[in-house]
This record gives structure tokens, sequence and C-alpha cells, in this order.
């Protein structure tokens, strides 16, 4: 059984102190900081770029795990690995060529995710299954924090962890205490949640409750 590794999402924390907001993350017993990237073109909706990232990497000592959702990621990727990101995740339906991608993010001695968005079917990852470190599935359309979450995904994550039982499998997109068990059940070990956690006033109990039972 994996762990379950809990990454919480800064798109719904306070964006004038991001790196106070990840700060408290760690301190309230998060594993990982969720960083959702958004350039306004791959989504319609824009939030921060590596300038912020640097800050919460010198903020915290967890895994800065940063999701690019950006078109050409790979004119992108280097400036977030110089800020220091631990995990780098880039979505195939915005990367023309991902195996290089992925062996570029790698030789940079970087962990390396890929993602796919609800409408895109599970089976364009497995080319990449050998050489990546995580898969993201992305349980809402990327681009905004708080919407429902879409049952798709558990399917995606069943087929993924019995294909790959040693692939970190992260989900992410409406995520809350009713429905957390499920996707771990369906084999997500990396939780990401954003709304649930910062809508609570006990951050530290939520984070502990996606962990699942
Ligand atoms: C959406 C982001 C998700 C989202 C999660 O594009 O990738 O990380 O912020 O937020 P909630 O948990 O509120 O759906
Ligand atoms: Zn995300």
């Amino acid at each position: 059984m994996n762990k379950i590794l809990v990454s919480p999402s800064i798109l719904s924390a306070d964006f004038s102190k991001l790196d106070l907001e990840s700060l408290s993350l760690q301190q309230c017993g998060a594993d990982w900081v969720h960083c959702d990237v958004m350039d306004g073109k791959f989504v319609n909706n824009t939030t921060f770029n590596h300038e912020t990232v640097a800050k919460i990497r010198k903020a915290v000592d967890i895994v800065v795990d940063v999701h690019l959702m950006i078109e050409t990621p790979e004119l992108f990727v280097d400036d977030y690995i110089d800020a220091g990101a631990d995990f780098v995740t880039f979505h195939l339906e915005a990367c023309k060529d991902s195996a290089s991608l992925i062996k570029h993010i790698k030789d940079r001695g970087v962990k390396c995710g890929i993602s796919i968005k609800p409408n895109t079917p599970v089976e364009s990852v497995f080319p990449y299954l050998d050489d990546v470190d995580m898969v993201l599935i992305m349980s809402v359309e990327p681009g905004w924090g708080g919407q429902k979450f879409l049952p798709s995904a558990l399917p995606k994550l069943a087929t993924l962890r019995e294909k790959c039982p040693q692939l970190i499998l992260q989900v992410d997109g409406g995520i809350n205490l009713e429905n957390v068990q499920s996707v771990i059940d369906a084999g997500a070990n990396s939780i990401v949640s954003g709304s649930t956690v910062f809508k609570s006033d006990d951050r530290a109990s939520i984070i502990s409750a996606l962990r699942g039972k």
C-alpha cells in the first residue's frame, strides 16, 4: 500500500502572501505544496509564475509540487526548475514532444509528472509510464478551484494503479472529505485539495483527514 501524500493547492490561498500560506501548510502537516501555474492560454485563468515558486521554495522545506497548466511548457520548464521545484508536472495536451520534455526534466535532476484533463483518454499516458515519476489525473477541468469532482477520474486511477503498482498517482480537483476515500481506494496516493483546505479554520485536521482511513 503506497503512503498517502497530501499536497494542498494554494490556488485558493491568499495570493498576497503565498509564501506564508505555504509555510502554514507545512506547519499543518502537508507533505507537499501544490503550486498551480496558469498562463491564461492553456486555461482561461492566470495565477503566478516561477518568481512566486522561488519565494515558496525559500519559505518551506516540504516538496514543492508545480503543476504547469501552460501552453508550450518546454519553453518555461527551466524557470521552474531553477526556482527550486521538486516536481514539475506538465499537460500532455499542451506539449508537442512529451518524451523529450520528460527526458529534459529528468536530466535536470527533478521529478517529472504528466497530467491529463478529464476528456483525455488514460491510454494517452501509457507510452510514458516507464519514464515519469508521477501521473496527475485531473478530476475537474483545469483552471479554477472550488469545482465539483468528476467521477470519471476513478476508472483512470484504477487502470493506472493496476498497470503501475509503484507509480505516484496524483488526483486533483474537487477533492473533499466525502470523496477522498473513493480516490484512495481507486489507487491515488498523492491528494491535491485546495478549497476544502483553505475554507476550513482547522487546516491541520483537514490535511490529516485527507489521508483517508
Ligand atoms: C485546477 C487546479 C487544482 C485545483 C484544486 O485547475 O489544478 O489544483 O486548484 O482545487 P479544489 O480542491 O478547490 O478543486
Ligand atoms: Zn493543480
